[in-house]
């Protein structure tokens, strides 16, 4: 298929809390450099996103900071948005779904399902809140897990065991809202019967696009082997778009519904008139870039709602979805705290945006979960962006300004060398060319940093400072050759290192160059004349690094520590003990005949026992629990075989087997029904 333009978009983030790097690394940065390449080989190329701002996590953030729903969106709609232009993601629109224009679209877009009749109305009972009055999500019912105990399992899952739950099973089921016992209410809700649609999404998937990523196509597989189900689109709630249908009072779209309206929505904002040659052309290729998480929608629920609109409509031609990120071994969590908030790193590392880019491209969770390190970052800012990529090209620079008075010198005196090394650029643009193209990001980068050291590896062997003392032709060949390998690292690095890309374009003194510039002869003609020598990247200090790994230290530390407190004090567990050592132990019943105080002691009893071998007394520091008549009669258990000890001047043979429970109390064991004494136990 030869398309003619391309239409990118971006998960749509929920605004109820700031963007983190797993964000960045899962989706914005690689579309960012997919759509940066795309434009630099002159591809037409929209790039699409904006906030997702409707959902139950918005209303409650909101209860949470007694503020409204508008407040709480507002406030990280800014966040969000300036986050993304600071970190370079080049949208042509980034807007949001409490837009009017996407009210107005999303509802005309269930209006139009909903008249045609594509959707099943339906009742069903589901869990409500009888005292916030509203109807709850199966995450918002908490409880004891049923199968480990944990408290404040969610209605859908255990995070402590990670079993999948409903709400009926879990003990002690009540409202994360308000704290009530949830009752179950009747109310209606529309679906779409996606399982119409399964023959289709085969066909269209799993026949179609064999080519899509293993994760993505096998998730889809899954979902379809395991047979598709109606999926409601419509809440109980009030937040969102109203349903805009007769007797729907207090319903609104399902958040999943309109959010990917959402990039319709925000194209017919950017381009009122213009927005269907970008969703209804067949000429035109639509990629969607999320994290895994939003396989399904993006795969099977919105493609599934395109079909049914129909109107022709495109559907993606990618989905490039990527695994998670995680920090530091960790799952990176926002209710946590556990995470690299991006408006705080730039706080942190002032114009180390490309850093932050290089890193997580070069780590990017592309086939599996991969993991973020600060030492990692540290070190791929040190020893390749500053020692390799920077290094080079400010020796190259430097070295122009110091013989050639900062001008492009003449290619006077090449060697073989000059000539080999820049044969080796075509294949490197190649490389870079289709791992970007089959949105292998790592792979790509690795190549373009390949170039770098291509570079810094020609100065290495030819020394054109040592050359210079004694032969300024061959010198200027070398520079000459090694500026132009300055020129290709422009163009190789724009997609990737949109800030250090400027700078260097600057030192160069040249405009941004096209993606098929990158190799062609003589970029920097003779005589061309550079701009001062900046450094491209800063090295990061030890000191810098520590500074964040204290900072999630204190966060693990203050978390281990809450995570203490609500624990149950459960006394841990003894070193093991051979079998041996444990039949050597003499455990049987015995009842107690008398029990008297030992005098002038607060804890001690000495109680008589009848062991069913002989009578026997035993002093036990029983009496802050039983007092002497209670015991009296009571069968209990002992360690008959304890070496006997005497206690206050009286000899006590045995010991009383006890259970502390996690308040400290002391309880006596006793059998579940009366035994013969001297029954053993073991
Ligand atoms: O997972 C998320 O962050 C969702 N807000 C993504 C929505 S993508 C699209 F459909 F809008
Ligand atoms: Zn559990």
């Amino acid at each position: 298929m030869n398309y003619k333009r391309n239409l990118i978009t971006c998960a749509l983030p929920y605004a109820n809390g700031p963007v983190h790097i797993g964000h960045l690394a899962g989706v914005y940065v690689p579309a960012d450099i997919y759509v940066r390449y795309l434009r630099m080989r002159g591809r037409e190329t929209l790039f699409v996103c904006g906030s997702d701002e409707h959902g139950v996590p918005v209303t409650m953030a909101a209860r949470k900071e007694g503020c409204t729903p508008q407040d709480i969106v507002d406030k990280y709609h800014g966040i969000i948005k300036k986050a993304f232009a600071d970190f370079g993601i080049d949208f042509d629109i980034y807007s949001r779904t409490s837009s009017d224009i996407h009210s107005k679209n999303a509802s005309q877009f269930f209006r139009k399902l909903y008249d045609e009749g594509k959707f099943i109305e339906k009742e069903s009972e589901q869990f409500y809140d009888p005292e916030a009055k509203i109807f709850l999500a199966d995450r918002y019912i908490v409880g004891t897990c049923p199968k480990c105990g944990a408290e404040g399992a969610y209605g859908d899952q255990c995070e402590k065991c990670g079993s999948t739950l409903s709400p009926e099973e879990l003990i002690n089921p009540h409202s994360k809202v308000s704290g009530a016992e949830p009752v179950k209410r009747k109310t209606k809700h529309w679906y779409l019967p996606l399982e119409q649609y399964e023959g289709w999404l085969r066909e269209w998937i799993l026949d179609g696009h064999k080519e899509w990523k293993t994760n993505v196509y096998g998730q889809v597989k899954s979902w379809l082997d395991g047979g598709l189900q109606p999926r409601a689109v419509s809440r109980d709630l009030d937040w969102g778009v109203p349903v805009p249908v007769e007797g729907a009072d207090g319903k609104v779209l399902y958040v999943w519904f309109d959010a990917p309206i959402g990039y319709i929505s925000n194209t017919i904002e950017l381009l009122p008139n213009d927005w269907e040659k970008w969703w209804k052309s067949p000429e035109t290729r639509m990629i969607h870039f999320i994290g895994k998480d939003n396989i399904v929608f993006h795969c099977i629920v919105f493609p599934s709602m395109l079909k049914a609109y129909g109107d022709g409509f495109i559907l993606p031609d990618n989905v490039p979805a990527n695994e998670f990120l995680n920090l530091e071994g960790d799952k990176i969590s926002t209710s946590r705290n556990w995470a690299v908030w991006l408006h705080e790193y730039l706080e942190d590392f002032p114009g180390k945006q490309d850093t932050l880019r290089y890193v997580l491209t070069a780590n990017a969770p592309e086939t599996k979960d991969n993991d973020f390190t600060w030492k990692d970052f540290q070190a791929r800012n040190n020893s390749e962006l500053v020692a390799v990529f920077g290094n080079f090209v400010n020796r190259a620079v430097v070295l122009t300004h110091k013989y050639f008075g900062g001008a492009v010198p003449a290619d006077a005196k090449p060697e073989q060398i000059d000539a080999d090394t820049l044969a080796q650029i075509p294949a490197l643009k190649e490389s870079i060319e289709n791992n970007i193209e089959s949105f292998k990001f790592r792979e790509a980068l690795k190549e373009a940093m390949n170039l770098a050291r291509l570079g810094n590896k020609y100065l290495t062997d030819t020394e054109p400072w040592a050359v210079a003392k004694s032969d300024l032709d061959r010198t200027a060949s070398i520079l000459y050759t090694s500026l132009q390998i300055c020129a290709d690292l422009a163009v190789a690095f724009a997609p990737f290192l949109p800030f250090s890309v400027k700078k260097l374009n600057h030192i160069l003194n040249i405009e941004p160059m096209a993606w098929d510039d990158l190799g062609k002869t003589g970029l920097l003609k003779e005589g061309h004349t550079l701009n001062a020598a900046e450094l491209l990247f800063a090295k990061v200090e030890d000191a810098e690094i520590q500074k964040q790994m204290d900072r999630l230290e204190a966060i693990k530390q203050a978390r281990l520590a809450a995570e203490a407190a609500a624990a149950p004090k459960v006394a841990p567990a003894r070193e093991e003990c051979s079998f041996d050592q444990f039949s050597q132990m003499d455990i049987r019943t015995a009842t107690v005949l008398e029990a008297e105080r030992v005098p002038k002691t607060d804890k001690l009893l000495k109680l008589t026992i009848d062991t069913g071998l002989d009578k026997r007394v035993i002093v036990s520091g029983i009496a802050e629990y039983y007092k002497p008549e209670e015991m009296v009669g009571k069968q209990i258990c002992i360690l008959a075989n304890l070496q006997p000890r005497t206690i206050r001047g009286i000899e006590s043979k045995g010991m009383i087997l006890m259970a502390k429970q996690l308040d400290g109390k002391m309880r006596i064991v006793t059998p579940e029904e009366r035994l013969e004494n001297g029954s053993t136990i073991g």
